[in-house]
């Protein structure tokens, strides 16, 4: 590594963990849409790239593009078919126009905390999903946490009621669509990366996310305030591309698998603190946190359930089935 060389990647990068890679190394690019700092995504992303850069120095060297500054979540997947990425982890939302059992994981209420989804992807019906879309040239390597959703909007909202007619921005899901739209409200589906400037000037009055994005993004800055609902899930797949994979030598395979599923396992252990910061920081930062009662809850269970029906057929009933006895 050349200073010329740091210094480049230190204007290039502008804020972005890049290494500098030597000749003859493979090199690894892994582009998300996060924060780094404080972040699930963000940490564990660095961890990797800390970890195969210091074991797998002169054999492979990773480049983590965080923040939206190499591709948004639309784009990425393609990007890697292309072979101009190597590793991904977008939201299981946008999995879901490849497989439409991915849907499980947005439909509202399905898993009671992250135990409960940390069980269900643990499960070999979880682990089924991971092989998926090897047909469609992609490879889950293993599911990273972020957490449960809430929702937030431009006035306090407490009552399902208090959602209609407002406009909520939404991961392009459809379902997360009908969710908006059985709370009488408008869904609109927008990249990650575009919604504190549409908070900010009104295009659209709410949203919802975890902890860590409201964080991160500081959506809370451009929100009345944020409703602990814990209605949902984001979680992440980490995929590769089939060829990029399949064209490593074993011992590369074997050396990076195994760094990632120890990354994996560390980080998605310690989501419940992760989580718990961010709340903490939104609060310390000055943003409102509004919880509901035991009566309130029940109003958005009751107004947005409804959706499974929907969707059942997409998901599978044994599917659905074997969540919710993981819940129990
Ligand atoms: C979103 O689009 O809201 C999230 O999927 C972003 C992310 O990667 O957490």
């Amino acid at each position: 590594v050349t200073a010329a060389a740091t210094a480049i990647s230190l204007v290039i990068g502008a804020g972005a963990a890049l290494a500098s890679c030597d000749e003859g190394e493979i090199v690894i690019k892994f582009s998300h849409v996060t924060n780094t700092d404080k972040h699930p995504k963000g940490i564990a992303a660095s961890l990797l790239q800390q970890r195969v850069n210091d074991e797998m120095n002169g054999k492979a060297c990773m480049e983590v593009y965080p923040n939206s500054t190499l591709y948004n979540d639309d784009q990425v997947l393609e990007a890697m078919l292309q072979g101009d990425v190597q590793l991904a982890a977008p939201s299981l939302s946008k999995f879901e126009k490849f497989t439409k059992k991915f849907r499980i994981f947005d439909l509202p209420f399905m898993f009671k905390n992250m135990e409960s989804v940390d069980a269900f992807q643990s499960s070999e019906k979880g682990q089924e999903m991971l092989g998926s879309m090897e047909r469609r040239g992609l490879k889950g390597m293993g599911f990273w946490h972020n957490g449960l959703k809430q929702f937030s909007a431009n006035k306090p909202l407490l009552t399902p009621a208090d959602a209609a007619g407002l406009k909520f921005r939404v991961q392009p899901s459809d379902v997360l669509v009908a969710q908006m739209e059985a709370l009488g409200a408008s869904p609109q589906p927008m990249a990650f990366s575009e919604v504190y400037g549409a908070l900010q000037t009104g295009v659209v009055d709410g949203q919802e996310n975890t902890w860590s994005n409201i964080y991160g993004q500081k959506f809370f800055e451009v929100q009345d305030g944020i409703t602990e609902t814990n209605h949902g899930v984001l979680d992440y797949m980490v995929v590769t591309s089939v060829d990029w994979w399949d064209s490593l030598d074993e011992d590369v395979r074997t050396q990076l698998a195994t760094i990632f599923d120890e990354v994996t396992a560390e980080r998605n252990a310690a989501i419940a603190e992760v989580d718990a910061a961010n709340r903490q920081a939104i609060l310390d930062a000055g943003g409102v946190i509004r919880e509901l009662n035991a009566e309130q809850r029940a109003a958005w269970v009751e107004a947005m359930k409804p959706v499974w029906e929907q969707f059942e057929g997409d998901v599978g009933t044994e599917n659905i089935e074997a969540a919710q006895s993981i819940n129990a």
